[in-house]
């Protein structure tokens, strides 16, 4: 029996790196995939991906900045699927590296509206429904920034703790309603997020690691279907680390 036979799974950010490696293990794993992400997203090459997996997905056009045009995705995927069974607020940004005398206050805000913001507001509208159908299954997307410090990462250290908070918040307010909130805490994983640092930094994020490489999204996926599925059902409110032992 695959881990997600027939659950209908809605993936912000599902276009690229870590939302689209964990939309083809959902479709793997026989899940009903909804791609939420920006209109101008490589949607139609994370759909193939998802069908060459011999997977079944539908893209929905979402910024996770507009409360209302959440309430409307989630109702399309109510209307195409039925039912709304795993979320996984995934879609985040980050701007560069800035000393906290060089952040500006416009580009915090950004951030904390895609990545904090963002992910109350998902869950939110998730939650309704979830009550409306008898439960759900909910994954953040923190980092293991959400756990540590980084220099020069003020508004993403701050947003990833706060989704970490944002977790264990629902998860206590509906562990008696079945549904579970967890978060997932990856560090440096080779995704377009990342495509952009210098050589230098990158060479950097390796060496931090203790295993001497990034983590690829696919790794991170596998993490994820642990938490969506009822391979968990006793976990809620924490966080998965996959991180090759940084934080250890
Ligand atoms: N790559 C890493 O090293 C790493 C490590 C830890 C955590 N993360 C987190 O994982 C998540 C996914 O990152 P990724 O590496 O796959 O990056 P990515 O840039 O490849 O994908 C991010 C996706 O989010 C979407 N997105 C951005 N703003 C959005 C908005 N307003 N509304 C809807 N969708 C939006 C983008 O279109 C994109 O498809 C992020 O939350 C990121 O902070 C990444």
């Amino acid at each position: 029996m695959k881990k997600l036979e027939n659950k209908v799974v809605f993936i912000t950010g599902g276009a690229s790196g870590l939302g689209r490696a964990a939309a083809v293990a959902a479709a793997e794993e026989g899940a009903k995939v909804v791609i939420a992400d920006l209109p101008g997203s490589d949607h139609a090459a994370a759909l193939a991906a998802v069908q060459a997996a011999g997977g079944e997905a539908v893209f929905i056009p979402l910024d996770v900045t507009d409360s209302a045009n959440i309430r409307q995705a989630i109702a399309a995927t109510v209307a195409q699927f039925g039912r709304l069974d795993v979320a996984l607020n995934n879609a985040g940004i980050g701007e560069g590296y800035f000393s906290f005398l060089e952040t500006s206050e416009e580009s915090f805000q950004r951030i904390i509206n895609v990545n904090l913001t963002g992910v109350f507001a998902c869950m939110k509208y998730e939650l309704a429904q979830f009550m409306k159908q008898g439960g759900g299954v909910i994954v953040n997307m923190s980092s293991l920034a959400g756990l540590k410090g980084a220099p020069g990462l003020s508004a993403y250290v701050a947003s990833k703790h706060g989704v970490l908070g944002l977790t264990r918040v629902a998860a206590q307010e509906f562990a008696r309603r079945n549904v579970r909130v967890n978060a997932l805490c990856p560090y440096y994983i080779d995704t377009p997020l990342i495509k952009d640092a210098p050589e230098e930094l990158r060479n950097q994020m390796i060496a931090g690691s203790p295993m001497k490489r990034l983590g690829r999204a696919e790794e991170v996926a596998k993490a994820f279907i642990y938490l969506a599925s009822d391979d968990s059902s006793y976990t809620n409110g924490t966080q998965l680390v996959v991180d090759s032992g940084v934080i250890s």
